[in-house]
């Protein structure tokens, strides 16, 4: 029997179009594959480079900047019957104590007993009390988000667990160092499915906790900019399905998703942000009608990536000479020029900002610069005193301390950005602890940490 990826590639020889499945993608710059759709869908415009089929009852009656409301159905190929938008009902921060990432906790109290100075031992002991979010990087991390909820919820009140949702297939597609453990080749999807399906049954297990969830750092920003990059055009059609179903099956009252919009020196500029708008409620859509998301997370640099500048990205301050002429050069910037786009595309405009490492701004050379970049500081705490009302809190994702990545050029997973005269060396691996880089965290910190 002939696999369809076959049959498909004979019919296109033959001359004879073949559909786009539901979901597929169905036109856009450099596509040239099928531009109908499978029975029962509809080519919707996503951005210039991007056209996807999407069942008829979510796909718009016009272009997606003038967006028509759906009517309920049942039968979304990716939900079961999403409940409708309580999620959405407010800042899922007020009122609620976040949870301190035990493994985290750990990590800095082994820091603090090995800093000789008592002043900056004192100071890095602050860092404890500070909650950062749980990393989901691997599907065997699942279970451990469990066991924080039953935490959560075993200390009573009203709790708020952060985690980040990390496993795409052929993850971190523009680089090589960040690559995860599922891939396309290799039944990737059905794995992220599953590996969602069990995100799902954990917080649904603990409905009394609630759950915000940071949705697949720098995935859908790097279909915005990188598709020239091979690895990205070929998982533009699973990153968006994959999130629009990660979308569909947390749709639980307790559960709070941003989506990962990159930040300010990325998506913010003026080429990207529109593109950036369109594809955020594409990924909504897809996630049938009645879905909803609380919004988008911007601001940092991600733990593996070597893309991502963030991190180092104030709110709202000086221009970071690095990011000239970008005219949305911080983040509230980019927030605030984002959000008519989001609410223009029936998205809704609300944000959490990433300020772990902000603390000091202007120690990049060239703007592209991500990696233990020297002289970075602590940024401002979590808080919901945001000063802008598009934002619900100041958050802390990346956990300050584990390393961007190592300066051993041998290593297969060196990067050259962290063996730039800007990158503090020596530095260990990705994600491991980097003890004298956390000091300097610690004692740049902005505003300062009490001693
Ligand atoms: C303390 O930090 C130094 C590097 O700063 C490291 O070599 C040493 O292993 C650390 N010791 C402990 C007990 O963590
Ligand atoms: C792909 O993964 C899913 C989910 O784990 C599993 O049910 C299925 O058997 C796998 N398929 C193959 C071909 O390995
Ligand atoms: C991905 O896009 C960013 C932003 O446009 C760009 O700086 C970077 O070079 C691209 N990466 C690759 C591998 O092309
Ligand atoms: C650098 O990486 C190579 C290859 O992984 C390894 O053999 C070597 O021990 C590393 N050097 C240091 C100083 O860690």
């Amino acid at each position: 029997m002939l696999s369809l990826a076959i049959a498909t590639a004979l019919l296109t020889a033959l001359g004879v179009s073949a559909q786009s499945p539901i979901y597929g993608q169905c036109g856009g710059q450099g596509w040239s594959g099928a531009t109908t759709c499978a029975s029962g869908s509809t080519c919707v415009y996503s951005n210039p480079y991007y056209s996807q089929c999407l069942p008829s009852s979510n796909a718009p009656t016009s272009q997606p900047t003038n967006p028509t409301s759906t009517k309920p159905t049942s039968g979304s190929p990716t939900s079961a019957t999403p409940t409708a938008a309580p999620t959405a009902a407010g800042n899922p921060y007020v009122g609620y104590n976040t949870f301190l990432i035990p493994e985290y906790v750990q990590e800095v109290q082994a820091a603090v007993a090995n800093i000789t100075s008592s002043t900056t031992a004192a100071q890095a002991a602050q860092v404890e009390s500070i909650p950062v979010f749980f990393w989901m990087d691997v599907a065997a991390k699942v279970p451990t988000l469990g066991t924080y909820l039953a935490a959560a919820s075993a200390a009573g009140g009203k709790q708020l667990v952060q985690a980040v949702i990390y496993d795409l297939p052929d993850r971190d597609c523009a680089a090589e160092s960040s690559a995860g453990e599922f891939s396309l080749a290799n039944n990737g999807s059905a794995l992220y499915m599953q590996y969602i399906d069990n995100i799902a049954a954990q917080v649904e297990a603990y409905p009394n906790v609630r759950v915000v969830f940071v949705v697949e750092p720098d995935g859908l920003a790097n279909l915005v900019t990188n598709l020239s990059v091979q690895k990205c055009s070929e998982a533009q059609s699973a990153y968006i399905t994959l999130v629009s179903y990660a979308i569909s099956k947390l749709q639980q009252p307790n559960v709070f998703l941003y989506l990962d919009a990159g930040h300010s020196g990325w998506l913010g500029w003026p080429a990207n942000i529109t593109p950036a708008a369109q594809l955020f409620a594409q990924v909504l859509q897809g996630a049938g009608s009645g879905a909803t998301v609380r919004g988008l997370a911007t601001g940092w640099s991600n733990f593996f990536s070597k893309l991502d500048v963030s991190n180092y990205n104030l709110l709202r301050g000086a221009e970071d000479p690095a990011q000239a002429p970008n005219p949305n050069y911080d983040e509230e910037l980019y927030i605030n020029a984002l959000a008519p786009l989001l609410t223009q595309n029936n998205f809704p405009a609300h944000f959490i900002v990433d300020q772990s490492r902000s603390g000091v701004s202007g120690i990049r050379t060239a703007e592209g610069d991500w990696c233990n970049v020297k002289g970075a500081g602590l940024g401002p705490r979590p808080s919901t005193n945001t000063g802008n009302t598009l934002i619900d809190s100041i958050v802390w994702v990346k956990p300050p301390g584990e390393s961007d990545g190592t300066s051993n050029t041998s290593s297969p997973r060196y990067d050259t950005h962290c063996g730039q005269s800007d990158a503090t060396q020596p530095a260990p691996e990705a994600g491991t602890w980097f003890q004298s880089y956390f000091v300097t965290l610690v004692e740049n910190a902005n505003p300062p940490l009490s001693g």
